[in-house]
């Protein structure tokens, strides 16, 4: 269980995530038709590194309304979708029974998943736009570990921190946060990365963790890392100035790329 100190910014970040459900589920960025007839919601990256999942047990971490989740159900996993937006379980929900596939999606918070998920599972998984969220990344690693079964295999992909320095909200970002910041930021704009012309108010209240943070973190819960990748692309137009490659990734072009896109950790619990 969190600490009761953080309440009121979860709250506020789950009226948001309420929000936008509607609108991501609506968004040509999350293509949901093309979803329900076949089209995987997962990138190259991931079904890359993480490899094969068939048979395999699959706790997905901060899965919104549950797209990636049933991507990894349809290659065979037996997934488990958590998240903290009760309308994006319901929308999930909704989209799983439409497609009948075998998924469990649970309403909760990271750090209350001990309480509302039972067993251990063969992976953890958790991608994009995710530990911001979360002020504790000890708190976040040791519910990873536990949820793992010895053998089991964490992996996440994420924004790069330096992305995170950034405020976005004004016209020309400018780098104002810390790449460690432990002290909340919060943020206030309108529209949402899906939909930037929506005119819903996104409220939000976020943490910045640096690589080392969520390194250590997982290293002292006991995990055994196997890579820390780094990437220059990513499969998301979501940040100011980036351009479509011939991978149809996007990327900052040359000469105007100071840093990593991405990054992405693979682990072991021995
Ligand atoms: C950017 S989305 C994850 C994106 C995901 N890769 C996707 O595109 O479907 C972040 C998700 O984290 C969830 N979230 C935020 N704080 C959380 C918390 N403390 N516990 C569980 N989920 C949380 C939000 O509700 C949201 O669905």
């Amino acid at each position: 269980m969190m600490q009761d100190n953080y309440t009121a910014f979860f709250k506020t970040n789950e009226q948001t995530w309420d929000l936008k459900v509607p609108i991501h589920a609506a968004s040509e960025f999350y293509e949901v038709t093309s979803f329900k007839q076949g089209k995987t919601s997962l990138n190259p990256i991931e079904l890359r590194e993480l490899g094969e999942v068939s048979g395999k047990t699959l706790l997905h971490l901060q899965c919104h309304f549950g797209l990636d989740t049933m991507s990894w159900s349809r290659l065979g996993a037996k997934c488990t979708g958590i998240d903290l937006s009760s309308k994006g379980i319901e929308k999930a929900n909704d989209i799983k029974k439409d497609l009948n596939l075998p998924v469990t999606f649970v309403k909760s918070n990271v750090y209350d998943v001990p309480e509302n998920v039972p067993g251990e599972f063969d992976i953890v998984f958790t991608s994009y736009g995710v530990i911001g969220w979360l002020p504790d990344l000890d708190l976040w690693a040791k519910v990873i570990v536990d949820k793992l079964k010895p053998g089991g295999v964490f992996y996440m992909v994420e924004f790069h921190p330096i992305m995170w320095m950034f405020d976005y909200t004004l016209e020309k970002p400018e780098l104002k946060y810390g790449y460690n910041q432990k002290e909340v930021i919060y943020e206030e704009y309108k529209g949402t990365y899906a939909d930037t012309a929506s005119s819903m108010l996104s409220k939000e209240y976020g943490w910045n963790h640096g690589l080392g943070d969520v390194i250590s973190a997982l290293i002292s819960a006991g995990l055994t890392i196997e890579f820390l990748h780094e990437f220059d692309e990513a499969p998301y137009d979501v940040f100011p100035g980036m351009l479509k490659n011939e991978k149809g990734q996007y990327e900052i072009p040359e000469g105007k790329r100071l840093h990593p896109l991405l990054y992405s950790i693979r682990a072991v619990k021995q």
